[in-house]
C-alpha cells in the first residue's frame, strides 16, 4: 500500500486506523472519508473527503483523483443496530462493499474487508471455530459479511483484484465509542468502572465472545495488506482474536484494579440472542500461519491499559 483511500473513517476502527496508517504512509498518502465532516485527527490530520459508500461515481472519482493503490472498506452498521433496520443495514453493508469493490476493480487498487465473527452462526461450531467451517448467520448483519467475504474471493478469483480480509473479533477501544454492537459492552464496561465504579450489564454471566484491544487489530490490518500475497491460502476473512471472556471474566479482571468495582446484569434479549449465536472462541492458526498474526494485549494487560486512558479522558472532559 502506498496511497489509501479510508471509508467510514469516523467509525470506531477508522479515527484510530487513520491516523496510524497516516503516521505509517505519511498524512498525504491517506484519504479519510465518511458520510459527515467531524472536528478533529481524521478529518483535520490529512486529506479528507466526503463520502457516502453507495455512491459509486463519487466514490470512483475519489480513487482516481487521489491515485489510491489500496481501499480499506471499514463503512458499515453494526449488528444490534441492525437488527432494527435490516433493509438499510443490508444495502449499506453489503450493497455499499459491493460498491466500493466494483469502484477498486475499475482502478486495480487492493482492497481490505473487515469482516466479523458474525459471520458465523448457531451452527458453527463454538469452540476454537475452524477456519473453514459452516457460515449460515442469523443476523442481517452477518448475512451482509459472509457475503462480503464470498465477494472479496470472487473479485480476487475473476478479476485478480487484491483482496484480503479479517475476521474482527469485539474490539475494545478508548478514541471513539463503538456504536450499536453487541460486544459494545465489553467498552462500555471500562467507561463505567472508572467513572462510577459498577456496570450493568446486558449480556449474561456464561457468555463468551471473542475480543481484541484496537492496538492489535491496527497493526493486524497492516501485516495483512502488507504480507507476502504468495503465502496468502485464505486471503479474505482470516479468523483473529487475541482474548475470549464472559463479563464475569472481564469485571474480575477490572477488580484487579479496581477491588471495588461490581458488576450486575439487566440482559438485553435482543443482544444476548445475537452474542449466543456467534463463537465463544476462534481457532487462528490460519492467520499465524500465513501472515504471522501475533496479537500482543491479553485481557489483563488491555485492562489496565483501558482503565488508565479512560480515567485520562474523564479528567480532561
Ligand atoms: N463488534 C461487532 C458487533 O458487535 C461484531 O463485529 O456488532
Amino acid at each position: 500500500m502506498k496511497r489509501i483511500i479510508v471509508t467510514g473513517s469516523n467509525g470506531q476502527i477508522g479515527v484510530e486506523l487513520v491516523p496510524y496508517l497516516r503516521e505509517i504512509y505519511g498524512a498525504e498518502n491517506v484519504l479519510a472519508t465518511a458520510r459527515r465532516k467531524v472536528p478533529g485527527t481524521v478529518s483535520e490530520g490529512g486529506p479528507f473527503e466526503l463520502l457516502e459508500v453507495r455512491d459509486g461515481k463519487t466514490f470512483s472519482e475519489l480513487i482516481g483523483n487521489f491515485k489510491a493503490d489500496a481501499v480499506v472498506h471499514l463503512a458499515g452498521i453494526l449488528s444490534a443496530r441492525g437488527e432494527a433496520c435490516p433493509q438499510e443495514s443490508w444495502d449499506i453493508n453489503a450493497g455499499g462493499c459491493f460498491t466500493a469493490l466494483e469502484c477498486a476493480r475499475e482502478h486495480g487498487t487492493a482492497f481490505f474487508f473487515p469482516s466479523s465473527i458474525a459471520a458465523f452462526g448457531p451452527s458453527t461450531p463454538a469452540d476454537n471455530t475452524p477456519q473453514d467451517t459452516i457460515q449460515r448467520p442469523t443476523t442481517i448483519y452477518g448475512v451482509a459479511k459472509v457475503t462480503g467475504e464470498l465477494l472479496c474471493d470472487y473479485y480476487h478469483l475473476k478479476f485478480g483484484l487484491d483482496t484480503r480480509g479479517l475476521r474482527f473479533p469485539g474490539l475494545i477501544s478508548y478514541e471513539a465509542m463503538p456504536g450499536g454492537g453487541t460486544t459494545d459492552y465489553a467498552v462500555h464496561i471500562y467507561y463505567e468502572a472508572a467513572s462510577k465504579g459498577k456496570y450493568t450489564s446486558y449480556i449474561a454471566p456464561g457468555t463468551q465472545m471473542d475480543m481484541m484491544y484496537m492496538p492489535d487489530a491496527l497493526e493486524s490490518v497492516v501485516q495483512l495488506m502488507e504480507a507476502d500475497p504468495s503465502r496468502l491460502v485464505h486471503r479474505n476473512a482470516y479468523n483473529i482474536s487475541a482474548m475470549s471472556f464472559d463479563p464475569d471474566q472481564i469485571a474480575a479482571s477490572i477488580k484487579k484494579v479496581i477491588p471495588s468495582f461490581e458488576i450486575s446484569y439487566d440482559v438485553d434479549p435482543v443482544r444476548q440472542g445475537i452474542a449466543e449465536s456467534w463463537p465463544n472462541s476462534l481457532d487462528c492458526s490460519a492467520a499465524k500461519a500465513e501472515w504471522g498474526f501475533a496479537p500482543k494485549y491479553d485481557l489483563d494487560v488491555m485492562t489496565v491499559d483501558m482503565l488508565e486512558r479512560v480515567k485520562g479522558k474523564n479528567r480532561n472532559s
